[in-house]
C-alpha cells in the first residue's frame, strides 16, 4: 500500500475504486445512522498554508465522524517557514499525529512533507494538483452517471482557466477510462507536462482526451460540464479586467452553453464560485442542472475514504459497514 496521496499518478485505476468504493461504503452507513469509531484515538494535524472552507472543515468533520481528532494548524500559527523547515516539521509532526494533510502553495513543499513525514500525508490542494478534490468529484460523477452509462463511456469537459483543479479532473477521468475535453483559451489550456500525463493514462485505459477552443468539439453530447473560477486564486500576470476579456462571454457555463451539451448534462463546479463571471446564478442554482453542492458534500465522502484508507483501516471498515448493512 502507498503510504502518501500527493498525486492519483501514484496509483493504478483498481487502487482509486478500492478508495472511491470504500468511501461510499462508509458514506452509506453514516447516512444510515451507524457510528464508525474505527479511527478512535487518531489525530489528524491539518497545515494549511493558504485559505480553505470545505477542505479544513471535510477533513475535521470526518475525523470527528470516525472517533479521532482533527488539529488546524493555521498559516502563521506554527513554527513552519520562519522558524523551522518542512524537514523538521514532518519529523516533529510524524512524532505527535498519526497522519498529516497539508494544502500548499509550491507543489514542492507537499513533496517535501511527505519525503520526510513518517506518518501518511493527504495533499489537500497545491498550485499543481488537488487529489482530494479529485476524490470527491469522481464520486459525484458516479452518483449521477447518465442512465446506461459507465465512467467509460462518459465525455467530462473542464471549461476555462487551466487550474490545478482542471489538471486533476483531467488525471482522475483519463486514468478511468472517460472522455476527457479541456475547453479553454489558447494560452490558457493544459501544458505539455499534464498532457503527457494524459496520454500515459489513456494507454493503459482506453480514455481519451481532447484540448481545444472549438465549441462545437467540446460541447456536442457532453455529460459533465465543470468550471472553476477565471481570477483570485494566484498571483495572475494580468490584471482581472485583461483576463475577462479573454474568458467572457465565451467561456461562461450559461444556458446558452448548456443547451449545446446532451439533454441531461450536469454542471460541475470545486466552489468556491464567483457568480456572474465563470457561471450564472441561473445554472448554477437549476436543481435539474447543477450538482455542485452535492459534489461539496462529497469532499466529506471523498475524506472519510482516504483517511480510513491511509491509515490502513480499508479491510476492517469495510466488513463493518457491510455487516451494518446486512450485505
Ligand atoms: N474546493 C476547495 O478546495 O474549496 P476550499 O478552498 O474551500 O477548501
Amino acid at each position: 500500500m502507498k503510504k502518501n496521496y500527493v498525486t492519483t499518478q501514484d496509483f493504478t485505476k483498481e487502487e482509486l475504486l478500492d478508495i472511491i468504493n470504500l468511501s461510499i461504503n462508509i458514506k452509506k452507513n453514516i447516512k444510515a445512522g451507524y457510528h464508525l469509531n474505527v479511527l478512535y484515538h487518531k489525530t489528524l494535524g491539518m497545515i494549511f498554508e493558504q485559505a480553505s472552507t470545505r477542505t479544513r472543515v471535510s477533513f475535521e468533520t470526518a475525523m470527528t465522524q470516525l472517533g479521532g481528532h482533527a488539529q488546524y494548524l493555521a498559516p502563521g500559527q506554527i513554527q513552519l517557514g520562519k522558524h523551522e523547515s518542512m524537514k523538521d516539521t514532518a519529523i516533529v509532526l510524524s512524532r505527535l499525529t498519526d497522519i498529516l494533510m497539508a494544502r500548499v502553495i509550491e507543489h514542492k513543499t507537499i513533496e517535501e512533507l511527505a519525503h520526510y513525514a513518517t506518518v501518511p500525508v493527504i495533499n489537500g490542494m497545491s498550485d499543481y494538483n488537488h487529489p482530494t478534490q479529485e476524490m470527491g468529484d469522481i464520486i459525484t460523477i458516479f452518483e449521477h452517471m447518465p442512465e446506461g452509462k459507465r465512467i467509460e463511456d462518459c465525455k467530462v469537459v473542464f471549461v476555462g482557466d487551466c487550474t490545478q483543479v482542471c489538471a486533476s479532473l483531467m488525471m482522475m477521468i483519463t486514468k478511468m477510462g472517460g472522455h476527457f475535453v479541456h475547453y479553454g483559451p489558447k494560452d490558457f489550456q493544459l501544458k505539455e507536462d499534464y498532457l503527457k500525463l494524459a496520454e500515459e493514462n489513456c494507454k493503459v485505459s482506453g480514455g481519451t482526451y481532447v484540448v481545444t477552443e472549438d465549441p462545437e468539439v467540446a460541447l456536442k453530447d457532453a455529460d459533465f460540464i465543470y468550471t472553476d473560477v477565471w481570477y483570485g486564486l494566484y498571483e495572475s500576470e494580468l490584471p482581472k479586467e485583461e483576463r475577462m476579456k479573454i474568458f467572457y462571454p465565451k467561456y461562461q457555463v450559461n444556458r446558452d452553453m448548456i443547451s449545446k451539451c446532451s439533454p441531461h448534462v450536469k454542471f460541475m463546479h470545486c466552489l468556491p464560485a464567483t457568480r456572474g463571471e465563470e457561471v450564472t446564478d441561473e445554472i448554477m442554482d437549476d436543481p435539474n442542472v447543477s450538482i455542485c453542492f452535492d459534489e461539496a458534500e462529497n469532499r466529506l465522502t471523498a475524506m472519510r475514504g482516504l483517511l480510513v484508507y491511509f491509515m490502513g483501516k480499508m479491510e476492517e471498515t469495510n466488513a463493518i459497514c457491510k455487516k451494518n448493512l446486512g450485505l
